[in-house]
């Protein structure tokens, strides 16, 4: 029988499980679940004889790969695939998709509640300041950066957008600015709300020179990933302007300094937890069960991301 590892660190939502189970078991598939394991040494004993794998940042590398001699397709339930070995997956003939999009409104939602909490100073009662009015910027207009700008219209923000990959027209029929630089973008804006992924490419890419270009009160909210932050740097952004505010969804390695020097000036979520809501546990965790089942019945690729 076609099995189906479920390996989660980081657990879905009860009622995710439930119709995960359900999705796999009425296709006549096989589940298997594995949530918060505390060491590699149980992931890579349990991918042994999976056909089927289903992640969420759970890192599978070289060596998981090679160690799930049975593995034909894994899928990361979520948007973010940098924690999937590409090329160990193709190498073996393995596909690998993501499940874009299905846990989008969850990462939006926390974007605007970090950014209120933060605007009322995690609110502890003392005077603060209001979304409406202010400049948000997109920093990449993909499925979380559409959600972001629905709801900062909602909160009557001015919505600016920058993503060379997106045709304007796009991006100006949904009310929002776009904008051709990424120097523009920080420029302008009060917020700016990074939902770029992590690439060689996009590394460090956040750096003192484009996080200066802030207008002063400059508030970075990131979703997306540590590594496209240059920690070193936005540590000196920190020391040179104390006007200026940073949020992640994750926090950095180095959050001991800002800890000990910035109080105030930076919120960081104990664990990721954008998309840690029922709904988007569900949605992607179906989404992955689906496209498992979609694979095997009828050979369906899409979402794959890998060649
Ligand atoms: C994603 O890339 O989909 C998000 O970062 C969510 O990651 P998670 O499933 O580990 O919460």
């Amino acid at each position: 029988m076609t099995k189906v590892l479920v390996a989660t660190d980081k657990p879905f939502a009860k009622e995710a499980v439930m119709k995960i189970e359900e999705a796999v078991k009425s296709a006549g598939l096989e589940i298997a679940l594995l949530e918060k394991y505390s060491s590699k040494a149980e992931l890579l004993e349990a991918v042994k004889d999976a056909n089927a794998l289903i992640v969420r940042s759970d890192i599978v590398d070289r060596e998981v790969i090679e160690a799930a001699t049975e593995l034909k397709i894994v899928v990361r339930a979520g948007a973010g695939y940098d924690n999937l070995d590409l090329e160990a997956c193709t190498e073996k003939g393995i596909v690998a998709m993501n499940t874009p999009g299905q846990n989008s409104n969850a990462v939006g939602e926390l974007v605007l509640g970090m950014m209120v909490f933060m605007a009322r100073n995690g609110f502890n009662g003392a005077s603060g300041t209001e979304l409406r009015g202010k400049k948000i910027g997109i920093h990449a207009y993909g499925n979380v950066g559409q959600y972001v700008a629905t709801i900062a219209k909602g909160f009557g923000m001015e919505v600016y957008a920058f993503d060379p990959f997106v045709a304007k027209e796009v991006i100006e029929k949904a009310g929002i600015t776009p904008i051709d630089t990424v120097e523009e973008l920080y420029s302008t804006c009060d917020y700016v709300s990074l939902h770029i992924p992590a690439t060689p490419q996009t590394k460090e890419s956040i750096n003192y020179d484009l996080l200066t270009k802030m207008p002063k009160g400059g508030v970075l909210v990131n979703t997306a990933r540590k590594e496209v932050i240059h920690e070193a740097e936005i540590l000196k952004v920190m020391a040179d302007r104390p006007d200026f505010v940073y949020i992640s969804d994750i926090a950095p390695d180095n959050k001991a300094e800002f800890e000990a020097n910035y109080k105030g000036r930076f919120f960081f979520t104990p664990k990721k937890m954008g998309a840690q809501t029922e709904e988007a546990n569900v949605n992607a965790g179906v989404a992955a069960a689906n496209q498992i089942v979609g694979f095997f019945k009828n050979g369906d690729e899409t979402f794959r991301v890998n060649k």
